[in-house]
């Protein structure tokens, strides 16, 4: 029996395959890919990447690819169905195996879909006339029309069961208004609704499915925000609101704050990379989901002493993911929003730059604890700091941190670094025992097999090759190829791949070759893992045009007779539907 797709997406969504490789390979980023020992054949020098952003493994040296799914198949000698149980028990994840675990399956489907139409009646709602004050009170938050509409903000009525009624209406259970933390039971036992009169914010998973809602008061009433409870489909510990934007951002970072009025504020700035943590504490899901889509962080929480104390543990939470950390620190406003109302956008974008690395930060933060004119408190000082730079993995960042903890507390250079080293030596050793104790099985013995797939135009799956790499770097590009693209490449298995990736894009699914575990073969999936892992080239519109028009111009060769307009050929296969604009 398959399993459900939508299941797949959560147990992909549950097991980065970083996260599961690197139960098995100890692996160290280099750009996007990640790199390590190969598990399947016996080598000395690192040739097996994992791209996380792909959800793919591909070993340079024996060849082998796939998705994650595949690697514990491949790593533990188990079939499909009993690698993708194995990756379910690893997440803590029912497996759909009966009609009722199907059922439950559907049941999600259901409270997606309504959580969308209660956003798309909360958005109506703000804009009909009782949208009024809630309207006026974005205006004079400073929120524009665009940025109402790119987050879907809406507004919830002033009534008891106004999303209740409207809802019910379109075929909706009142049961599952309440399942889905839309409604709540009262004392007597009906049902009423939970937003009221609240300015809506609707909270986005990565995929793009509404999960749930943030709802303010426009006044000074209490709460300010009421949040959806925790569903079957909401889990506070796993989403970030805007994430679903900013993992598209080509800022090259992630600007993580605590509110979403901060976020959105400066997506209206320019800064397209902001997400916030929903005012809670920064989990370790959030911060490999960030790992996941970025290489660097920069946390910019309230200067308040719960920001600053949140901001510490997001440190410790983000650094085990190996992402760079960095701390903005505001003067002058307490948080991104009022910062960028006051001093505008380029003034943060000059903090941002300026923004400290984490071990400047945390140093800082150390010294500010201690009474350093005080020798007792210096040796206390001096220790933690020791600590933290013997933590540090580089010589140079030990050498030049531990000079500025030695300047902070007034010793020798000399003297910090003994101290650190010895930190380290401890730290290592304890290290070095935790991974004794749950050593790891054997690696497995060597067996390159190749199997590859072979092509009949080489210079023109050079080029379907091209193509898939562009778009799976940057889906949007399917809105510049045309229908037909994908009937006019010369590989048959290409032209699938091509055509499985653009219908999921298209459904609004993550376009990955990861994702295509289970639809392709896996001889496919390591295929097309080589493929994507091949080149690391630009992405852009020339890029994909020329391939295209190679493409295009094998094509012609093989199908058209004489020689024909090949400038109208090019045209037909690029759609100009204004992409990039
Ligand atoms: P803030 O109080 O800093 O709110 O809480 P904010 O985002 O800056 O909003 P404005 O500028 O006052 O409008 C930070 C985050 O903590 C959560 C929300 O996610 C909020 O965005 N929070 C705060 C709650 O969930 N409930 C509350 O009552 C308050
Ligand atoms: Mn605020």
């Amino acid at each position: 029996m398959p399993f459900p797709p939508a299941f797949l997406e959560e147990l992909a969504a549950r097991n980065p395959i970083e996260e599961v490789v690197g139960q098995y390979v100890q692996l160290t980023r280099k750009g996007a890919n990640l790199f390590g020992l190969c598990p399947f054949h016996s080598e000395k020098t690192p040739s097996f990447s994992v791209a996380p952003e792909k959800q793919i493994y591909y070993c340079f040296g024996c060849h082998k690819g796939g998705g994650v799914i595949n690697f514990i198949m491949e790593r533990e000698g188990l079939d499909y169905p009993d690698a993708v149980r194995f990756l379910a028990k690893r997440a803590g994840m029912e497996v759909p195996e009966d009609a009722s675990r199907a059922a439950g399956y559907r049941r999600q489907e259901r409270l997606l879909s309504l959580c969308r139409d209660a956003a798309r009646f909360f958005h109506e709602r703000l804009l009909a006339p009782e949208g009024q004050a809630a309207r006026a009170y974005l205006e004079q938050r400073g929120l524009s029309r665009r940025t109402v509409t790119r987050f879907g903000l809406g507004y919830s009525p002033d009534a008891w069961a106004q999303l209740l009624d409207a809802m019910t209406a379109r075929g909706y259970e009142k049961q599952e208004l309440l399942e889905a933390g839309l409604a709540v039971r009262s004392k007597k036992g009906g049902l009423y609704d939970r937003f009221r009169n609240r300015l809506m914010f609707p909270i986005i998973d990565i995929r793009g499915s509404v999960i749930g809602f943030g709802g303010r008061v426009m006044d000074d009433s209490t709460p300010k925000y009421l949040n959806s409870p925790e569903t079957v489909i909401f889990n506070k510990r796993k989403n970030l609101f805007a994430m679903n934007i900013a993992r598209k951002s080509r800022q090259g970072r992630i600007i993580l704050t605590e509110g979403y009025m901060d976020a959105i504020a400066l997506h209206q700035y320019g800064f397209d990379c902001a997400v916030a943590s929903l005012g809670t504490s920064l989990t370790e899901e959030h911060a490999a989901m960030l790992a996941r889509y970025t290489k660097q962080v920069v946390i910019t929480y309230d200067g308040d002493a719960a920001g600053q104390n949140a901001t510490q543990r997001a440190i410790s939470m983000l650094e085990r993911t190996g992402v760079q950390v960095r701390v903005l620190r505001m003067r002058g406003a307490k948080d991104p929003d009022e910062f960028l109302k006051k001093y505008g956008a380029d003034r943060f974008r000059l903090l941002l730059e300026q923004s400290e690395d984490h071990v400047a930060y945390r140093l800082e933060s150390l010294r500010q604890q201690f009474d350093l004119g005080r020798d007792d408190q210096r040796v206390a000082f001096l220790q933690q700091a020791a600590q933290l730079v013997g933590s540090l993995p580089g010589p140079v960042e030990r050498e030049i941190y531990g000079a500025r903890a030695a300047e902070m507390a007034g010793v020798t250079a000399e003297a910090m670094k003994l101290e650190a080293d010895k930190a380290r030596r401890q730290q290592l050793a304890r290290e070095k025992k935790r991974r004794e104790q749950r050593d790891l099985a054997p690696a497995y013995a060597a067996q390159p097999q190749d199997r590859s797939i072979r092509y009949d135009n080489v210079r023109s799956a050079m080029a379907e090759e091209g193509v898939l790499r562009q778009v799976l770097r940057e889906p949007a590009l399917f809105e510049r190829c045309a229908r037909e693209l994908p009937e006019h490449f010369s590989s048959p298995l290409l032209a699938r791949i091509f055509t499985l990736l653009r219908d999921r894009y298209e459904a609004g699914m993550t376009v990955s070759p990861g994702a295509l575990e289970g639809v392709l073969q896996p001889e496919e999936l390591r295929h097309l893992s080589a493929v994507v892992q091949r080149d690391e080239g630009l992405v852009s519109d020339q890029a994909l045009d020329d391939c295209v028009a190679r493409i295009e111009e094998e094509y012609q060769k093989a199908h058209v007779a004489g020689t024909g307009d090949l400038q109208a050929f090019r045209q037909r296969l690029l759609e100009k539907k204004g992409y990039g604009g």
